[in-house]
């Protein structure tokens, strides 16, 4: 059977293929830190409770675009970053987590991405061999910049401010 995820043969009758469930249950448990973060109320699934956050700023979209004036957070040394291969963190906001896919480009160049999809607020996986993001709910995919390419998607990924000061890479809020 192929893989609903990537389109690899999973070798066996599962949807996915061991490399993307394993991908899958890292984004199910940041979803469900985010949840409990908020003491919000229950409403059913992981998955779907995951999203919570990620509706709201649907619902409120003046949020994006505000990031650059978020503070930010030290996530590391740059030697933590290994050149171009995305290291998915954790950006704390006021009041939400959010989580960001950040490459080091080399140069002490970073790009970061935040990883929910455009179309409905999925996480997005990253796939180093296939050097994409793919979306486990309805198929969109994004280039190594965040940029769609395929699935209904209506944009790329949203950005996140990333900068480097003495050696330690600082992330910041949603940017565009
Ligand atoms: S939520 Fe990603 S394609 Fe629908």
């Amino acid at each position: 059977m192929r893989c609903r995820m990537c389109g690899f043969e999973t070798g066996n009758e599962t949807e996915l293929c061991e490399e993307c469930a394993g991908k899958a249950s890292q984004a199910k448990d940041m979803s469900r830190r985010k949840f409990l973060g908020w003491g919000a109320v229950t409403v059913g699934g992981l998955i779907g409770v995951g999203y919570l956050g990620s509706a709201l700023r649907m619902l409120y979209p003046t949020n994006v675009g505000n990031g650059s004036s978020a503070p930010l957070q030290n996530i590391g040394p740059v030697a933590a970053f290994p050149v171009g291969h995305y290291i998915l963190k954790t950006y704390t906001g006021e009041g939400f987590e959010d989580g960001v896919w950040v490459m080091n480009q080399g140069s002490n160049q970073f790009i970061a991405l935040d990883f929910h999809c455009t179309h409905l607020q999925c996480p997005v996986q990253w796939f180093q061999s296939l050097e994409k993001f793919l979306c486990p709910c309805h198929g969109s995919q994004y280039n190594k910049l965040g940029q769609h390419i395929a699935g209904p998607a209506p944009r790329g990924l949203f950005h996140h401010a990333v900068a480097v000061k003495n050696g330690q890479v600082m992330l910041g809020g949603q940017t565009s």
